[in-house]
């Protein structure tokens, strides 16, 4: 039975073109999560009986709409005459031919369309769901757990999206099939929570098409798979809530300011000097009258997020308010300094994206450990070492330096006055102070 789940898995898994090899954790122990998730796995349907659907690999182009399209086939059968929909985009065609091989097959249009590798092609009578917010179940691969709020990509059908998970609605204790309560997800484990992408897909409800309805999780950037899944649900509140357009926005709210807005996103370890050197930074903005704003973890902590503490958990929903705060700050024009240890590049990574490339500058205030803790300014070095604080950055929960910050400070070398200087003179030239 696990034998079979796990091939089951595996061949999921390279049929999504991904590597199947090294998904299963070696000394994870998943005997049970593997049986309980084999009653997700349909085996039982069969995929010709449902409507037609073909995963877009490739297509060949005339004149810029697609003549020709070619791909997966999940599910159905189509012929010449047949009319499909292109989804998401939800534009109609007619197959003038359809060829297969295995399960390799090439359409042909009777006029080009705009189709493009990622796409959905559906039976126009009978499409596919398209959606951005799912209720999904997971079975979690990875060592690395499943932390709320951290981005993943998800492969769905030929399409791969950003998303990222809300708190665990539920885990399933594997013996009694008891919903506990999660705040995050291990390896072999398995949860229902909410999932939501960047852009919209198409897919089916797993309980109606397990081909369109089954997905995996990739770590961010790499390929590698940290989790599977199944979807159950679209919600419907995204399509409810519309973005209210504004008349004054973001350039005329700069403008009037004489600035370019952006988000200096300060990170280090607690004692490198980050608070010290914002703070600077932002008098010295203050004087060549520039309007900023700063968001400090000592002081955010104790009014939005009084509720986090430091596990891993937190400290993701941590970050994920402040680039939220920070968008919003952006938006209103301003140039925003936020100093928080901000220790996983994948959160720095996500308050990149939700703001224009330009508007992110990452500024690492490097301070070697042994620097912070010889400095103790607040003298939680020394109440952590005594082990009166757990999870603290740099001695029992890490800190992943970034690899490619605008601005890196090196506060061996530089006291906080000539490093806020440095600072200002990169904003200077680069035209955010113009
Ligand atoms: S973050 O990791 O979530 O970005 P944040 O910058 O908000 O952390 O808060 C860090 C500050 O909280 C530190 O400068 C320190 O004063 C305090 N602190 C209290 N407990 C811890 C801990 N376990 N680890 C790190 N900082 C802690």
């Amino acid at each position: 039975m696990k034998d079979e789940i796990e091939t089951e898995i595996r061949d999921f898994v390279g049929s999504l073109g991904l590597d199947h090899h090294a998904i299963l954790p070696a000394d994870g122990n998943l005997g049970a999560a593997l049986e309980a998730w084999a009653a997700e796995f349909d085996v039982g349907t069969d995929p010709t009986s449902l409507p037609f659907r073909l995963a877009v690999t490739e297509t060949v182009e005339s004149d810029g709409p697609a003549a020709q399209a070619s791909g997966t086939a999940l599910s159905g059968e189509t012929a010449p005459g047949d009319r499909v929909k292109i989804l998401p985009r939800g534009s109609e065609a007619k197959i003038a031919r359809a060829e297969s091989e295995g399960d390799r097959m090439t359409l042909w249009f009777e006029t080009p369309v705009k189709v493009m590798p990622g796409d959905l092609i559906a039976a126009a009578d009978a499409p596919a769901e398209v959606a951005d917010q799912f209720e999904a179940k997971l079975l979690w691969l990875s060592d690395q757990d499943m932390l709320p709020g951290r981005p993943y990509r998800m492969r769905i059908g030929a399409a791969t999206v950003y998303c990222t998970a809300a708190s665990p609605k539920f885990k399933l204790n594997l013996e009694t099939h008891e919903e506990l309560a999660a705040r995050k997800l291990e390896a072999g484990e398995i949860g229902v929570c909410n999932l939501a992408l960047e852009r919209d897909v198409a897919f089916d409800p797993h309980s109606e098409n397990p081909a369109t309805g089954r997905f995996a999780l990739l770590h961010r950037r790499s390929d590698k798979v940290v989790g599977v899944g199944v979807l159950n649900f679209a919600l419907r509140r995204a399509s409810n809530i519309h973005r209210q357009a504004m008349a004054i926005d973001k350039g005329a709210r700069a403008g009037q300011k004489n600035q370019k807005p952006a988000i200096l996103w300060f990170t280090g370890l607690s004692g490198s000097g980050k608070s010290t050197i914002a703070d600077i930074v932002s008098q010295k903005l203050h004087a060549l009258e520039r309007h900023t704003a700063t968001l400090d973890g000592d002081n955010v902590r104790h009014g939005l997020n009084r509720d986090l503490g430091f596990t891993d958990v937190d400290r993701v929903e941590n970050i994920r308010r402040i680039a939220e705060v920070s968008k919003l700050m952006v938006d209103a024009g301003l140039i925003v300094l936020t100093s928080f240890i901000s220790p996983f590049r994948a959160e720095r990574q996500m308050a990149r994206s939700i703001v224009e490339t330009d508007e992110f500058v990452e500024i690492y205030i490097d301070t070697p450990l042994a620097e912070a803790e010889r400095r103790d300014a607040k003298g939680l070095y020394k109440k952590a070492r005594a082990g009166e604080i757990k999870n603290f950055t740099g001695i029992d929960s890490p800190y992943e330096p970034p690899r490619r910050a605008e601005i890196v400070v090196d506060t061996m070398r530089l006291g906080p006055e000539e490093a806020a200087e440095n600072i200002i003179s990169w904003l200077e030239e680069r035209g955010y102070l113009n």
